[in-house]
């Protein structure tokens, strides 16, 4: 009998929710809201296509979670206030229009926070590469951060369960931590940016602890179908060759430390967008089906996924139950709908992500595009 696989456009579950296909919208900053981190209408627009594009959930981009240290960029949205809240009803009501899945990302820099005069991080460790959001021209070293103490950690948790219930408030159907791409709990995660000597640092479930109290407080404030995943990576936004030290035995030993609060859904992300160079270890195996054979939640590939091939072939060899598509969803954000009828795409090109352009002319550009030289 013949044996028909999974393809990207079969539908799923997470937590009890049903998505129509495996197609996720991938987490992108897009330095669009107010200077006071308010979504306009602008990004409601922005979202909306995506849900009108056919994508089956879609992850916002890294939302601020407190008014303290955790905002990143200029124009970061966040979700710290009420005022936050009311901009993002009007995103979340424009995507749920279209029976489509929408959840917060939830991100607190730490050391790499371009936003705060001071930075906190596990350690005094200061981060390497350029902060560049205000001046790409001249970007500068970040700052020595200061060790989080005590409070610190207690007030980074309570903002991401304060942001987590007023994400729920919004109406979004679940949060992501972003523990992923070199920010705040990636930066406990790597052994060279956590140098603590008390329980939060030292062995890898010292170093995840953090990220999982905040995990288990996020989940016991909010009613249980209101889904709550976790993002990871080897490489950061600024160290894009970083890879985990012991390769695939560190990647085991991180995914049984997280399969005991078994989140809602795994999100494993390639920052420099190349799979294969970003998740393979040598010995054949990848963080994606070793975190498959350890986790009953979802597990979700991510970096250069538009590639429908190597999509549906972790999708069939157990190293995925999902995807998300980031770069190539911004050029064309009909993407899922254009491959289910066998129409070209617009190809990703770095105009359409400069931080300069507002969200309404990279539509533009896209457009033109679009009329004149499809691919
Ligand atoms: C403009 C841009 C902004 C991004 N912002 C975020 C972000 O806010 N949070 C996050 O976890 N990843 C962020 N990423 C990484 C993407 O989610 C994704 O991992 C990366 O683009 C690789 O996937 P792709 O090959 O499908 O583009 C960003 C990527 C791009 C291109």
């Amino acid at each position: 009998m013949e044996t028909i696989g999974k393809t990207i456009f079969d539908s799923i579950e997470i937590r009890g929710r049903k998505l129509a296909n495996r197609l996720v919208v991938a987490p992108m900053t897009r330095v669009s809201a107010t200077p006071e981190g308010v979504p306009t209408q602008e990004m409601a627009d922005y979202y909306e296509a995506f849900a009108a594009g056919g994508f089956g959930m879609i992850i916002t981009e890294g939302t601020y979670t407190d008014e303290l240290f955790s905002k990143t960029n200029r124009n970061q949205p966040g979700i710290a206030n009420e005022a936050h809240v009311h901009g993002w009803k009007r995103v979340v009501t424009a995507v749920h229009e279209y029976n489509v899945l929408i959840i917060n990302q939830l991100m607190h820099g730490g050391a790499l926070s371009e936003m705060t005069g001071e930075t906190i991080a596990p350690s005094a460790v200061q981060p390497v590469g350029l902060r560049a959001t205000d001046n790409t021209v001249f970007p500068s070293p970040f700052p020595m951060p200061r060790a989080m103490q005590t409070k610190d950690l207690d007030a980074v948790k309570a903002g991401y369960v304060r942001a987590a219930m007023l994400a729920h408030e919004a109406g979004f159907d679940g949060v992501e931590l972003h523990a992923a791409n070199g920010y705040l709990f990636d930066q406990f995660i790597t052994p060279h940016t956590n140098l603590r000597t008390d329980e939060y640092g030292g062995n890898e479930r010292n170093r995840l602890r953090f990220l999982m109290e905040v995990y288990r407080a996020v989940k016991a404030a909010l009613p249980a179908d209101f889904i709550v995943g976790i993002r990871v990576s080897e490489s950061k936004v600024n160290d894009l060759t970083y890879r985990w030290p012991g390769g695939s035995e560190t990647a085991r030993r991180i995914f049984e430390i997280l399969a005991e609060i078994d989140p809602d859904y795994l999100h494993i992300a390639a920052e420099g967008g190349r799979w294969e160079r970003e998740c393979r270890y040598p010995d054949g195996t990848s963080s994606n089906s070793i975190a498959k054979s350890l986790l009953r939640s979802p597990v979700i590939a991510n970096g250069g996924m538009h590639d429908i091939a190597l999509a549906e072939a972790l999708l069939n060899s157990n190293a995925a139950d999902l995807v998300s598509i980031g770069r190539a969803a911004i050029a064309s954000p009909d993407w899922p709908k254009r491959m289910a009828a066998g129409e070209p795409v617009v190809p990703f090109f770095k105009e359409l992500i400069k931080p300069s352009l507002t969200l309404a002319h990279a539509r533009r550009v896209r457009e033109q595009y679009n009329t004149s030289t499809l691919c």
